[in-house]
């Protein structure tokens, strides 16, 4: 397969992004485009070049990829369809609404040896490398994802919506089960949680405590990490972070890009200390040109519909304890 031909099921406001990178990608065409409001199809096929489909069969019929970008509830059945039909998925955040939904899509592509990938750009954030820094596992988590309030994802829980970024990544830097979740959560301005804050045990001893809300003034996405000797920052949405580490002052390792903070002769430490800054680059684009690679090479997805569903089945969970919680408050 040279030129992978790629389409785009949804064209609202993050289709429309999807169709413009993908149409932009060396090794794929965007052949089609559909949504169920004609209009919005129109638009996005008259910026792109690409086929203006009238129905999903259409679509289906001239691609042999496609990024799923529909509401929340649909991914499944949209997803489904397409991998039943035999082609590769790239579906949004949320894999799906439920962990079965998420399982049975990630067991059909499997069973049809397609590519399923699902939108956790997070993972194609510049920042993410930063994450690795930490030598051994961090022993407790700060993480806030904060955004100003905007109509578009009400349908969802903050916790569906933004929260589950985080766990994502929260994931994919513990290795080790969930022990023990508490959470609480306030529908402030929609009829769902707009702000909710969870505390996450793991097995291993970690401890995570992330806040998410879609109803801040200021907009802030930060994960600080603490462990033995270190404490590192990580802003994905500066790109920056900050990485001190406590070391014996009779330490020669070479610590590259970093300088001492501080010397402290009585307790023969030193702080070691690294500002950090990563390139920009366009993430959408990285994160779909991954998935096109996979494809054509056959490689592992960067994010797998497994790792996608065990972030959901998380944010499930917290999502009912923080339910529950406020279900008690309010009677
Ligand atoms: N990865 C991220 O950071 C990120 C950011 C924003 C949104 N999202 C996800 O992307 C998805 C879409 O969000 P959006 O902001 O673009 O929403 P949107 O409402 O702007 O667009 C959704 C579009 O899908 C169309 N649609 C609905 N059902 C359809 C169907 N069955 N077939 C074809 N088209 C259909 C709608 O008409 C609409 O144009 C959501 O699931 C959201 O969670 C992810």
């Amino acid at each position: 397969m040279n030129k992978l031909r790629y389409g785009v099921v949804g064209c609202g406001h993050l289709g429309r992004f999807h169709a413009e990178k993908i149409a932009a990608i060396e090794n794929a065409t965007l052949t089609a485009a559909f949504d169920i409001i004609p209009e919005k199809t129109t638009a996005a096929a008259l910026q792109t070049g690409c086929r203006d489909c009238r129905a999903i069969g259409e679509l289906l019929d001239n691609v042999d990829a496609v990024s799923i970008v529909v509401p929340t509830e649909s991914h499944f059945a949209e997803a489904k369809r397409a991998l039943e039909a035999g082609k590769h998925v790239l579906v949004e955040k949320p894999i799906a609404t439920t962990e079965a939904e998420g399982r049975e899509l990630t067991e059909l592509a499997a069973r049809m040896g397609l590519k399923l990938q699902v939108g956790h750009i997070e993972r194609f954030n510049p920042a993410f490398a930063g994450l690795g820094l930490l030598p051994g596992p961090p022993r407790f988590i700060e993480g806030h994802r904060l955004t100003q309030f905007s109509p578009r994802g009400l349908a969802v829980a903050v916790i569906l919506e933004l929260m589950i970024h985080d766990l994502d990544l929260l994931l994919s830097v513990v290795k080790s089960p969930v022990q023990d979740v508490h959470a609480s959560a306030v529908a402030v301005v929609s009829d769902k949680p707009d702000i909710a804050n969870a505390r996450i045990e793991f097995a291993n001893g970690t401890v995570a405590n992330l806040t998410a809300s879609r109803i801040s003034v200021k907009k802030m996405r930060k994960l600080r990490l603490f462990s033995k000797d270190n404490y590192l920052s990580v802003d994905f949405l500066k790109m920056t972070g900050e990485h001190f580490v406590l070391a014996p002052l009779d330490d020669t390792k070479s610590y590259d890009g970093y300088f001492c903070a501080l010397q402290h002769e009585p307790t023969g430490r030193k702080i070691m200390f690294r500002q950090l800054a990563y390139p920009t680059y366009d993430m959408l684009t990285a994160e779909i040109s991954s998935f096109v690679d996979a494809v054509i090479l056959d490689k592992p997805v960067r994010v797998s519909g497994t790792a996608a569903t065990a972030a959901l089945a998380l944010a499930k969970r917290i999502e009912t304890i923080a339910m529950d919680n406020l279900n008690r408050i309010m009677s």
